[in-house]
C-alpha cells in the first residue's frame, strides 16, 4: 500500500515550527477562529480590559479634532480601516463625519468575508448614508488595490493597539509598508496602548473570570480539532507577564505536568517538561518616545497624539512625508 502524504496546512507548519524550538511558541494570529472571535468580543467588554473603552473615549472626545486633521480643507477622503471587526469605535467617527457633511468613502478591510458582510449590514441599518466599499483580503493586497485608484486623500486606520501584537521590529516594518502604498499628505491613524501601572496591565491580560485564559487555551483546542492533537487543556496554565522596561506584555501557556502530546496531522510527538512554557502572544505597551521613533522610522510626521482622560491609550495621527 502506498501512503500519499497530504499537503500540510500553514497552521500545521507554524505549529511544528513553534513547538520544535526553545522556547516553544505559537502565533497569536491563530487565536481567531469563530470561538476565538467570540472570546475576544467578550474580552473587549471586560471590566479589566480598558483598551477598547479608552479608544472609544478618544474618538468621542476628539472626533472634531480628528476631522480637522484628516480633512483641513473639507477635501474628500477615503477612510480605510485595517481589520475592521464590528466597527463599533469607527461608527463614532462615521456618524460625526456624516453629521458635519464631509464627503468620504469608508473601506473596511478584513480577511474575513463574514465580518465584512455583518459590518455592511449593520451600517446599512444604522448609518445608511455612509458610502461603504469593503475589501476582503490581506491588508497589503487591499492597500495595493487602493493605491492604483488613489483618486482622493487616503486615511488609514489601524486601531485597538493591534500594532502591539507585532514584535518591535516587525511593527515598524508593518507601518513602513503601509506608508509604501500612501502618497505624501495621506494620513495614518494608529492606536497605541500606553505604558502604565503594571498591575493594571496584568489585570487586563489575566482577568478574574478567566476569559483571557480561555482565549489562549482556544489555541490548543483548535489544534485538537483541526490538527488531531491530543492536548489536555486542564494541564496548561495561563500566565501573563509585563516587562516595564521594554513594554512587552507576554502571554504563556505553561504545562503543569511532564507530558507528551501527539499531533496527528504532523505525525509527530512533542514533549513538555513540567512547568515548561509556550509563548503565545505579545501585546506591546508604548511610551511617547517609542511612538515618535516608530513614526520617524516609518516615514511619517506626527500631527497629534489624542488620548483618553486617564491617559491609558493614544491614537496617534501621522502624515506621510
Ligand atoms: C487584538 N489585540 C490588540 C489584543 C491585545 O490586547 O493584544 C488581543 C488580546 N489578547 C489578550 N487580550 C486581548
Amino acid at each position: 500500500m502506498t501512503l500519499t502524504k497530504q499537503k500540510l496546512s500553514q497552521f500545521a507548519i507554524d505549529v511544528r515550527d513553534g513547538l520544535s524550538h526553545f522556547p516553544k511558541s505559537l502565533s497569536s494570529k491563530y487565536f481567531y477562529d469563530a470561538i476565538g472571535d467570540k472570546l475576544f468580543q467578550k474580552i473587549m467588554d471586560l471590566e479589566e480590559y480598558y483598551l477598547t473603552r479608552s479608544e472609544f473615549e478618544v474618538f468621542e472626545t476628539h472626533k472634531d479634532k480628528i476631522l480637522s486633521l484628516i480633512s483641513p480643507n473639507h477635501e474628500r477622503f477615503r477612510l480605510v480601516e485595517l481589520g475592521a471587526g464590528d466597527g463599533t469605535k469607527t461608527k463614532v467617527l462615521l456618524e460625526h463625519f456624516l453629521k458635519v457633511h464631509y464627503e468620504f468613502t469608508y473601506s473596511p478591510i478584513d480577511i474575513s468575508g463574514d465580518v465584512l458582510h455583518h459590518l455592511e449590514i449593520a451600517l446599512k441599518e444604522e448609518l445608511p448614508k455612509v458610502k461603504v466599499e469593503p475589501i476582503q483580503g490581506d491588508y497589503f493586497k487591499a492597500l495595493k488595490e487602493l493605491s492604483y485608484v488613489h483618486d482622493c486623500k487616503e486615511v488609514v486606520l489601524f486601531l485597538g493597539s493591534n500594532i502591539g501584537n507585532f514584535s518591535k521590529e516587525s511593527g515598524v516594518g508593518f507601518l513602513k509598508h503601509i506608508g509604501d502604498y500612501l502618497e505624501s499628505g495621506d494620513i495614518l491613524l494608529t492606536g497605541f496602548d500606553l505604558m502604565k501601572d503594571p498591575a493594571k496591565i496584568l489585570a487586563a491580560y489575566g482577568d478574574k473570570e478567566g476569559v483571557t485564559r480561555d482565549f489562549n487555551l482556544n489555541l490548543l483546542r483548535r489544534m485538537n480539532e483541526e490538527l488531531g492533537a491530543n492536548f489536555d487543556l486542564s494541564t496548561f496554565q495561563h500566565f501573563p507577564t509585563y516587562d516595564p522596561i521594554t513594554g512587552e506584555t507576554k502571554s504563556h501557556l505553561i504545562s503543569t505536568v511532564d507530558q507528551s502530546v501527539y499531533i496527528e496531522e504532523l505525525d509527530e510527538t512533542f514533549h513538555f517538561n513540567e512547568w515548561e512554557a509556550i509563548h503565545t502572544e505579545v501585546s506591546h505597551k508604548y511610551s511617547y518616545k517609542m511612538i515618535e521613533e516608530f513614526a520617524e522610522a516609518a516615514g511619517f510626521k506626527i500631527l497629534a497624539h489624542l488620548t483618553d482622560s486617564k491617559g491609558n491609550f493614544v491614537d496617534s495621527v501621522w502624515e506621510k512625508v
